[in-house]
């Protein structure tokens, strides 16, 4: 009897496509799941995103933000801001201020517990500096 296909099309998947196929739904959560553990982990380690977009909505005033800098902030970024045991951060753009200000970014603590005015007096002193 004639084949009607030619045999070179008819070719069974092999078992391993198979086994793949029949998975696919369950490793596909499986990699949801991951990834929305992964997302959680971000957001706990993470700034409060909610807090930081507020704070840089905030008119920061540099004369305000000045002598919380000259104690919290000159002893490793400097008196003027451009370098001590901490990089130069004279002129940094206040968005940057104030993230690493929530965050504690490698050694430099947090500052979460300041309130949003002054943290955005700080990063407005450290941008004209
Ligand atoms: C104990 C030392 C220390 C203190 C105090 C400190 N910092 Fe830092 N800061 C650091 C270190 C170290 C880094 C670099 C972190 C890194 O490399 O990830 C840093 C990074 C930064 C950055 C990011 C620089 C960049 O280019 O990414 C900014 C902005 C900053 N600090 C602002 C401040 C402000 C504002 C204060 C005061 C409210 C402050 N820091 C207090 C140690 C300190």
């Amino acid at each position: 009897m004639p084949t009607l296909v030619h045999p070179s099309l008819d070719v069974a998947p092999s078992a391993a496509t198979v086994s793949v196929m029949r998975n696919a739904p369950t490793l596909l959560s499986y990699g949801l799941f991951t990834l929305s553990l992964m997302v959680m982990g971000c957001d706990e380690q993470g700034i409060d995103a909610e807090r930081f977009s507020a704070i840089v909505e905030l008119e920061g005033e540099a004369a305000a933000g000045e002598s919380l800098y000259a104690s919290d902030c000159a002893g490793c970024h400097g008196a003027d801001g451009r370098g001590g045991s901490a990089p130069s951060i004279a002129g940094e753009e206040t968005d940057e201020s104030i993230e690493a200000s929530l965050e504690g970014p490698d050694d430099m603590p947090k500052f979460d517990h300041w309130t949003d005015q002054e943290l955005a007096d700080v990063a407005q002193f450290v941008f004209e500096l």
